[in-house]
């Protein structure tokens, strides 16, 4: 496993995506950093995190997506990895809320961003992020925010995360790369947030509405079944889960 490690550095994602624009990097390397002082969060937003106390990282996934129709399957096989190596940490209430955050129970652990690449010749690069809170205990200004020593109350080496995440992300891509997004699939559901579960949500209107959770789209779209029993879909930007 290549490994790249930085001790301080503004995004890993952002300095991974500069050095393939640059040069050839090798699939599945990782960009490590101790201290990330301008991490990205989704839609454009700031991920905070301790320095030295948790796992923020890249990695450079290029063997994996066929068309870019597949592209939300490589978010989901992400966040699988990721919970799948969580839950060998302890007795933790694990799940994906949509379209990729880590819960632990209702609160937020972890998050992914992955920013893709169509090089000329047509290959896609993911830059995926993940950014994991591992031993950080406070987390004043973040009341939806917690880390997995808060979890389950023990102390986690770094590295061995890392390590071992890689790894699983390994064995999903493969099993990608062979046509199986199916389990992914099934999976992803499995540990879906809410699945099933009346919720309020709300518009970008401030409007607020019931919704039930049937699955998601292959495209990544939320598909709700509403009170009046109609079933509409939406992009992550188009609605938001108050829980
Ligand atoms: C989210 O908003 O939930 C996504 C957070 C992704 C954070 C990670 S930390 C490592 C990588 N580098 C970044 O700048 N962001 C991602």
């Amino acid at each position: 496993m290549h490994i790249i490690k930085l001790s301080a550095i503004d995004s890993t994602n952002s300095y991974l995506k500069q050095l393939i624009s640059n040069q050839f990097v090798e699939n599945y390397t990782v960009v490590l950093t101790q201290n990330q002082t301008n991490g990205k969060g989704q839609m454009g937003s700031k991920w905070e995190s301790q320095a030295g106390k948790n796992l923020t990282m890249s990695v450079l996934i290029k063997d994996s997506l066929l068309s870019i129709g597949e592209i939300f399957s490589l978010n989901c096989l992400i966040s699988i990895a990721v919970l799948e190596v969580l839950k060998t940490k302890g007795s933790l209430d694990l799940s994906v809320k949509w379209p990729n955050d880590i819960m632990s129970g209702n609160y937020k652990i972890g998050g992914i961003l992955i920013e893709n690449n169509i090089k000329s010749d047509g290959e896609i690069q993911s830059v995926v992020g993940i950014g994991i809170n591992v031993n950080q205990t406070n987390f004043t200004d973040l009341p939806k925010a917690s880390s997995l020593k808060n979890s389950t109350g023990q102390h986690f080496e770094l590295h061995n995360l890392v390590v071992e995440i890689v790894e699983r992300i390994k064995f999903h891509t493969a099993k990608l790369r062979n046509g199986n997004i199916a389990e992914i699939w099934n999976l992803y559901h499995k540990h879906l947030f809410k699945l099933g579960v009346p919720m309020p949500f709300e518009l970008p209107s401030g409007k607020r509405f019931m919704g039930i959770i049937q699955k998601v789209t292959k495209e990544g779209r939320l598909e709700l079944l509403l009170d009046d029993d109609k079933v509409l879909t939406f992009g992550v930007k188009e609605v938001l889960m108050l829980y």
